[in-house]
């Protein structure tokens, strides 16, 4: 693409999905204690005192007023166990809850027990930016395991081969 060339949407979303990334379902309960949640990449850590992280959420998304009003939500960054759930979290109109394995924490929100990491939220700031909408949670919680977490490149779903001698990234030489 020459830089008198318009970018065109496809040509954003070829990019963007060079960009490997972690996956999370983040979930929260909108005012009638009703479970939500969303599959997102758009996940990172912001700041460290006090400890922050964002995610964006699509304006569009059913979901977007429970985590709107939403004063705590979750982030389960996940592992590739848990990459058909990722899916099903990214469907709009499924059955997300069901049978999937989470259970209430002690504040009522929907808690994945097995996922990689686990980061229990309060809302900290609410940003508009373009179409989505950009969730600031300050981690009160934080929760790690063994798990190894899946990656997201070019639009799929790929495992992240570690050496189990040193838990180490396996590289190609
Ligand atoms: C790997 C992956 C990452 C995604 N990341 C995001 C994201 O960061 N933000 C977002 O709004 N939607 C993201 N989506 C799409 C949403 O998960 C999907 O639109 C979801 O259904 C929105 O919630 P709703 O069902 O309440 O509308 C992603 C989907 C996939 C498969």
């Amino acid at each position: 693409m020459t830089s008198t060339e318009t970018l065109t949407m496809e040509r954003f979303r070829e990019a963007m999905s060079s960009f490997p990334s972690g996956v999370t379902i983040v979930t929260t309960a909108d005012e009638h204690g009703t479970w939500r949640g969303f599959t997102a990449s758009s996940f990172c850590s912001v700041s460290m005192r006090p400890p922050l992280v964002l995610v964006c959420l699509a304006n569009t998304a059913e979901c977007h007023s429970a985590f709107r009003s939403g004063e705590r939500w979750l982030v389960h960054i996940i592992s590739d166990e848990h990459t058909d759930l990722a899916k099903r979290f990214a469907t709009r109109g499924a059955d997300k809850f069901a049978d999937a394995g989470f259970s209430a924490d002690d504040g009522g929100l929907p808690l994945l027990a097995d996922a990689a990491v686990k980061l229990t939220c309060d809302t900290y700031a609410i940003h508009s930016a373009g179409d989505h909408t950009i969730l600031v949670g300050r981690v009160t919680r934080a929760e790690t395991s063994e798990q190894t977490p899946t990656v997201y490149y070019r639009r799929r779903f790929h495992p992240l081969a570690l050496d189990s001698s040193n838990g180490v990234p396996i590289s190609a030489p």
